[in-house]
């Protein structure tokens, strides 16, 4: 089954939060399965030029959208054996950083058109185009329209995953009029139009054959109007079509056995650990200890992430032995807050304001406690990252926090982290002390980090889940190849 993953971010090519891992290491867990899944995203400046030494230019065609017609430059290359494409718009594409440019809209509305025109060059016919978040949800809408009875498509079905609802590509409804040159039609409350602007996520959400989120939780939140991000009814009348497949981690890339970046690597050893608390210690400035709790924090700085919750504490949690080390970047406000407490607390917090792929490896393995208690979580990876790197995750129970966080129980001795159920910082304080009482006691301590370390956080189970949603779609398929 020929599967192309369409997608604005993927490790080891371009990443700027979870939906580069996902898109990362989910083709490789199903293509060990079976499949041929190919990624193709936009060739950003920012890649890396030693990867690109493993690209070739394959062609060359114009990509014609609205009034516009624009160049477009196709490159194949071949990573770690997963196939990528990469669409070649100088213009577009060779800027610093990934989005947050004026003309996103026309960016990532040329993006999906090119991708559209680019399978005719692919020599690989998707029998699924699998596309990610909103930069690329106009993709199934293109293909229920323009691109109904293009031969190079035929017969091809779309998957939409949501991995945020929140940032939904929403614009004027003019511009999207001028970009895809559609007629008025298109923007109806059942087609892209949403409380007077376009939605590029509703391209997805309304025409793709399938929809999927990345926890079953929160597929289940989506459809309410809290988490729902004003598209809930929209999601209630699709919820046939809809399922949480709970996102794991590359095992291999996140291996503490096996990671470049640690000063000591580790399996079990507790004592091997902690060289790595010392060397975190030693780069933020900190007093080097061994048995002072580390709680580590590696984030983008924005509100979903609970920094509310963090910021009204931290003052009163850091009256207690313990230090804090926050890596991050995003909104000011809460970059100057860290700031502003490292310069308060130079003995007890660090902060490290930007994205640094390496440190936050320092910080997954070095700290003893990771806290998430976010407002909202799709599924979150950092906590499977801790996880793996015996780092005892506390959580807010939201979305992937909730299905993959168990509170330990201390009279069972099951669970392997801490979490709350309110959005609520007297809760979130209460259980960083409740951890820090725990992480003092030996005996539940070694229990609370084994219970975490012995289960599965790799693809594996989640893979399936997708290939069978896949062979849902295309059943003719399936006798074939699975
Ligand atoms: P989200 O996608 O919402 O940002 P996830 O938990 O799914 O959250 O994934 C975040 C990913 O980005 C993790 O791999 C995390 O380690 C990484 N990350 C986030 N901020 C930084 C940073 N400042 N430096 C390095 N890695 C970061
Ligand atoms: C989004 C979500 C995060 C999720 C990631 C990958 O960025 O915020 O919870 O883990 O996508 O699916």
């Amino acid at each position: 089954m020929n599967i192309l993953f369409a997608t604005s971010e993927a490790v080891p090519l371009a990443k700027t939060g979870g939906l580069a891992d996902v898109a990362g290491a989910l083709p490789k867990a199903l293509n060990a399965r079976g499949a041929d899944v190919r990624v193709v995203l936009p060739k950003y400046e920012q890649i890396p030029s030693a990867l690109l030494e493993h690209f070739e230019f394959i062609d060359h065609f114009t990509v014609s959208f609205g009034w516009r017609n624009q160049h477009c430059g196709l490159f194949k290359g071949v990573l770690d054996g997963v196939t990528y494409y990469l669409i070649d718009n100088e213009f577009y594409f060779k800027r610093r950083g990934l989005y947050g440019y004026g003309d996103d809209a026309e960016r990532f509305v040329f993006f999906c058109f090119a991708i559209m025109e680019a399978v005719g060059y692919m020599e690989f016919r998707p029998d699924i185009v699998h596309c990610h978040d909103w930069q690329t949800g106009l993709i199934p809408f293109l293909l229920r329209t323009r691109y109904a009875f293009d031969p190079a498509w035929a017969y091809a079905k779309s998957v939409f995953t949501i991995h945020n609802l929140k940032y939904q590509g929403l614009f004027g409804i003019d511009l999207l009029k001028d970009l895809l040159g559609a007629g008025d039609d298109v923007f109806s409350a059942d087609g892209l139009e949403f409380h007077g602007a376009a939605s590029c996520m509703k391209g997805g959400l309304v025409y793709a054959d399938k929809l999927t989120t990345v926890s079953g939780t929160y597929a289940q939140e989506i459809q309410t109007e809290y988490f729902g991000e004003r598209l809930d009814s929209l999601l209630r009348y699709r919820s046939g079509d809809l399922v949480g497949i709970v996102n794991g981690i590359d095992v291999q890339a996140f291996d503490p056995m096996n990671d470049m970046a640690l000063h000591t690597p580790y399996r079990s050893s507790i004592s091997r650990k902690h060289k790595n608390k010392l060397e975190l210690q030693r780069r933020l400035g900190l007093p080097q200890s061994e048995s002072v709790p580390v709680i580590g924090v590696v984030s983008r700085l924005v509100e979903q992430k609970g920094f509310e919750l963090i910021m009204a504490t931290l003052d009163e949690l850091l009256r207690d032995d313990i230090q804090f080390v926050v890596l991050g970047a995003g909104d000011e406000r809460y970059e100057r807050f860290f700031n502003d407490i490292a310069a308060r607390y130079p003995s007890k917090a660090a902060v490290w304001i930007g994205y640094d792929d390496g440190l936050a490896r320092l910080i997954y393995a070095g700290a003893d406690l990771f806290a998430m208690p976010s407002q909202f979580e799709p599924c979150g990876l950092s906590q499977l990252i801790a996880l793996r790197y015996r780092t005892v995750p506390i959580v807010r129970e939201t979305g992937g926090l909730k299905d993959t966080v168990q509170a330990y129980n201390e009279y069972s001795g099951e669970g392997n982290g801490f979490s709350f159920t309110n959005y609520n910082a007297h809760d979130y304080m209460h259980t960083v002390r409740r951890a820090l009482a725990m992480y003092r006691d030996e005996e539940h301590w070694k229990r609370i980090v084994a219970n975490g370390a012995k289960e599965d956080y790799s693809w594996n189970r989640s893979a399936k889940e997708y290939l069978s949603l896949y062979s849902d779609l295309i059943p003719h398929r399936k006798e074939q190849e699975l």
